[in-house]
């Protein structure tokens, strides 16, 4: 039996480690022919729905590559189903919601949901894969701005301006349906925690559509609350705190108190990290597009990164966004050789 590989969580934690471990945004999905011919017989909604073929397409990644930890095969928006959310991932568009929320009766409407009655499969899952993985595996929800994004929009957006409307002018119940998912994802993460997520990642993917005076106003309260669930009941349990485009949000993504921040690919990040003295640990930051340049273009560019925080204990290797669709395996493969093998103390 293979020792228990605790690289990422020391690393969570600021502590040294051998190497600097690594994972990867979306490290399951579409670039793996493995995950394609499970996408034949299952949609992704069953795949997150199905304790097992979630378990499965976790696993994946995690026996090609080189990796310090997995992440629950689900998406953030699973749990917006049993609270009332009628929605389907459309091939070529994204999510597509069928019932979005236009008034203040509609957020009204939404069930705060207990996740371990209605996301029981979740739990399974993290449990089947307690039994199978040598690495962490980090549970995850998305945050409540970046769902209510999808909810108000009815699926993605350029420039949010039906949510901002909605934000700026119906005040009252923009805070009640921030409360509301802000609730529900908390217990969300405190539910995967005791089903064995060792970690939790919470993805505010689009909050960088607002300015830091919105953002402080409209959604900081929420996210600092919903941190402080999780913190009072697991003080221990690293959470990483990760938006994309938001490098003007950083100091009060700072204030919330996660464990970790990730930094998106068009920030520096050993300079965020000097601005934030070393006082949290960060993630980070590879612009997932370089996948595609040939090697010696991935390996300077990730040398860069790696040089430019100098294994300082308190950086975990990640991509600055999730992996596209077309990334080449080959190229996923080295990469994640290549951070393990040039950081070697
Ligand atoms: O391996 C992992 O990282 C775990 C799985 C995971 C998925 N979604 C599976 C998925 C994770 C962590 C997510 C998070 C997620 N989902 C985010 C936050 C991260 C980010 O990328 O910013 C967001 C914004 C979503 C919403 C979402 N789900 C979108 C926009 C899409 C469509 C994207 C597209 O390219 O079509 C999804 C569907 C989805 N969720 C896919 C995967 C692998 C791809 C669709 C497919 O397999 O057909």
């Amino acid at each position: 039996m293979t020792t228990f590989n605790d690289n990422f969580l020391k690393a969570c934690r600021r502590e040294e480690t051998p190497y600097t471990p690594l994972w990867l945004a979306r490290q399951a999905g579409r670039y793996q022919k493995e995950y394609m011919k499970i996408k034949e017989k299952y949609s992704i909604i069953e795949i997150s729905t199905i304790p097992e073929v979630s378990a499965e397409v976790t696993l994946l990644p995690i026996n090609q590559f080189e990796l310090d930890s997995a992440i629950i095969f689900s998406d953030i928006l699973i749990p917006l189903g049993p609270m009332g959310i009628s929605f389907e991932y459309k091939k070529g568009y994204g999510p597509l919601i069928h019932n979005p929320i236009r008034t203040v009766a509609d957020v009204e409407k939404l069930k705060v949901v207990d996740p371990a009655t209605e996301m029981w499969y979740t739990g399974k899952a993290l449990t089947i894969l307690k039994g199978e993985l040598n690495v962490p595996c980090i549970g995850f929800v998305g945050a409540p701005f970046t769902l209510a994004s999808y909810m108000i929009e009815g699926g993605p957006s350029k420039n949010y301006e039906r949510m901002k409307a909605f934000m700026y002018n119906e005040s009252k119940a923009w805070h009640l349906l921030m409360d509301k998912l802000g609730t529900v994802m908390a217990n969300y993460l405190n539910f995967q925690i005791e089903s064995g997520a060792m970690a939790v990642q919470i993805f505010d993917s689009w909050v960088g559509a607002l300015d830091i005076d919105d953002y402080n106003e409209y959604v900081y309260p929420h996210v600092e609350k919903m941190i402080q669930v999780v913190k009072e009941k697991y003080p221990t349990v690293p959470l990483i705190s990760m938006g994309v485009n938001s490098a003007h949000l950083i100091p009060s993504l700072r204030k919330a108190n996660p464990d970790v921040i990730a930094i998106d690919w068009k920030t520096d990040l050993a300079k965020t990290w000097a601005d934030l003295n070393y006082e949290v640990a960060v993630q980070g930051n590879l612009d997932p597009t370089a996948l595609f340049a040939d090697w010696d273009i991935i390996e300077r560019k990730t040398k860069k990164i790696l040089d430019s925080v100098k294994g300082k204990p308190g950086h975990i290797f990640n991509l600055g966004h999730g992996i596209l669709p077309e990334t080449p395996v080959e190229n996923v493969k080295q990469l994640c050789k290549f951070v393990h093998e040039y950081t070697r103390k």
